[in-house]
């Protein structure tokens, strides 16, 4: 549904009435219910056939509401103010008192928070009273969706409300950092860590393949097209689907474009897409070029390294 005051008011009917629906984000699609109910929120963990042990980042508007259900510190307040609304979550320590259902969290003591950076999702963030529940709008395991028609492509009837505000600007999921006791980078994401290194002026820990998997988002089979991916090809096969990041003169129907010209932004932006034309136009492989590892390319690669591991 496109945003006007009469959708906003049936996605906030559906919501209060314990239901889920997918909304827009900056990074990408969320699957989003009531935070503080456990109907509401086991129905995500349902819809996306998702472990109850992944626990779900909640959603914010504001900042009073937050600490609500959270012991904010330092650290954090500095990246709120440069950052938020925006690409970032954070893992912060959840108070005793709060009221956000322990589905949410797999009963741990910790929750991951983030403020959205999109016009629709911040109305109706204000316009409810409680806080979303919200995962990447996708099947576990597969594509997330940056578009509404994408997420009508996981879900199919199964949704039974889709607010569309667009294609997302980022294109990649939030950069995820706890905050718990040494500031630890969980997942590369929208965000680049050196632009958080120059905010936090401290060391920065990068965990984002441990032995003991704290957030499945680094579990290597993640972020899927469903067909063998393979990286940092030269030369690919006859008949594999071509993804490259800028456009080349050689002509050929199997070659896919990331960006325009060479623009790393642009093509986070468009992976997650580009991958899910190539699926749907029925390639039995893809071979993707090697994308140079600064920036956000480092974020588009660690995608593409756990994609490839199918
Ligand atoms: O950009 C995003 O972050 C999108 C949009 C919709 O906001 N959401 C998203 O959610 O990517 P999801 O559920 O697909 O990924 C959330 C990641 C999971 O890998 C989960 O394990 C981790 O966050 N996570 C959630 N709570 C955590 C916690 N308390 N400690 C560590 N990791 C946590
Ligand atoms: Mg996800």
């Amino acid at each position: 549904m496109n945003f006007n005051q009469s959708n906003m008011k049936k996605a906030k009917k559906y919501l209060d009435n314990k239901e889920c629906i997918a909304v827009p984000t900056e990074t990408v699609y969320g699957l989003a219910a009531n935070a503080y109910s456990s109907v509401a929120v086991k129905k995500i963990y349902n819809l996306k056939k998702r472990p109850k042990s992944n626990p779900l980042i909640v959603h914010y508007a504001k900042l009073s509401d937050l600490k609500k259900d959270c012991f904010i510190n330092n650290d954090f307040l500095k990246l709120y103010k440069k950052f938020c609304p925006g690409p970032i979550t954070f893992i912060l320590k959840l108070k005793k008192n709060s009221k956000i259902s322990k589905l949410v969290t797999n009963n741990n003591k910790t929750l991951a928070v983030r403020f959205p950076n999109h016009k629709i999702l911040k109305k109706l963030l204000n316009f409810l009273n409680y806080p979303l529940a919200a995962p990447s709008a996708n099947i576990t395991t597969s594509l997330s969706a940056v578009k509404a028609s994408d997420v009508k492509e996981e879900f199919g009837k199964k949704i039974n409300y889709i607010l569309d505000g667009g294609k997302s600007r980022i294109g990649l999921e939030s950069t995820i950092i706890s905050l718990i006791k040494i500031p630890k980078i969980l997942r590369l994401g929208g965000l680049e860590i050196s632009k958080i290194k120059k905010v936090l002026k401290k060391k920065i820990y990068i965990n984002i393949n441990p032995q003991k998997k704290i957030a499945p988002g680094q579990s290597s089979l993640h972020y899927s097209p469903g067909i063998p991916l393979r990286i940092k090809i030269n030369k690919p096969k006859i008949n594999e689907a071509y993804v490259l990041l800028k456009k080349k003169k050689i002509y050929s129907p199997h070659y896919y474009y990331l960006s325009k010209n060479n623009n790393l932004k642009e093509a986070a932006k468009n992976l997650y897409s580009c991958l899910r034309k190539i699926k749907n136009k029925g390639y039995k492989s893809i071979a993707v070029e090697k994308i140079p590892n600064v920036g956000i390319g480092k974020s588009i690669n660690d995608r593409l390294k756990r994609a490839s591991k199918f």
